[in-house]
């Protein structure tokens, strides 16, 4: 259902949420400490706009994953210069990593909460001692509820902001900030929502 949901939604996603700025101040926030040329996983990287553009254009190594072919085929267009893969976040292993930082921007709401958990304890294990991660997530109550999103089914789960807080730092993070962002969708399509956005490091 996950995977079929975003290759249905497509570019139609852009165009509904096209107002980013809490996503590129997290992005902006992840390349500032960390040295051009470093490598850094974009998870659920959608259409590659903004954060896999960004993070290029900031001088990073970006690998994207999604479980979406439709997501992944914009992503190749919109930002060449990255390598994107098809892959499930929740079969990582260690041998995709080192990275110097990781993103995770409103694709860990397509898990369970329990999946949550244990994807951000393998983010950790992913991640340089000292690298970072950015991660956003919508503010609310739910695991793994079934919801229409522009009109297509998907599974949601979401954490009010001090549960977020204790999942990330339960992995091993230490939590540097928590922001919210009120987001006003472009269309009536989707309703107003509070953006949670997380940054975290690995201890060294
Ligand atoms: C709401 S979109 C966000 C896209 C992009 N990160 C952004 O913020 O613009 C969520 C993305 O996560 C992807 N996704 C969902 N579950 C995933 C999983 N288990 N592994 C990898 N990608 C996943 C979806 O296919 C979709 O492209």
């Amino acid at each position: 259902m996950q995977a079929r949901a975003f290759d249905l939604i497509g570019a139609h996603y852009d165009e509904v949420f096209p107002h980013k700025e809490g996503q590129r101040a997290a992005g902006d926030w992840l390349a500032a400490r960390i040295e051009p040329g470093a490598h850094v996983l974009d998870v659920g990287c959608g259409t590659g706009r903004p954060t896999a553009r960004q993070l290029t254009d900031a001088g990073l190594r970006v690998t994207g994953i999604d479980i979406s072919e439709r997501m992944l085929d914009l992503a190749r267009e919109a930002v060449p210069e990255a390598t994107f893969r098809r892959a499930d976040v929740t079969g990582l292993d260690t041998s995709w990593g080192p990275y110097a930082g990781v993103v995770a921007f409103f694709s860990l709401l397509m898990l369970t909460r329990a999946q949550v958990a244990t994807t951000l304890r393998l983010l950790h294990t992913l991640l340089d001692p000292g690298g970072h991660l950015a991660l956003a997530m919508v503010e609310a109550d739910l695991d793994d509820v079934e919801m229409s999103f522009l009109g297509t089914p998907v599974r949601l789960t979401g954490y009010p902001r001090a549960d977020l807080r204790a999942v990330v730092e339960d992995a091993g993070f230490e939590v540097l900030e928590v922001n919210d962002h009120t987001y006003a969708p472009a269309s009536v399509e989707a309703d107003p929502e509070t953006q949670l956005f997380v940054y975290a490091r690995r201890g060294r």
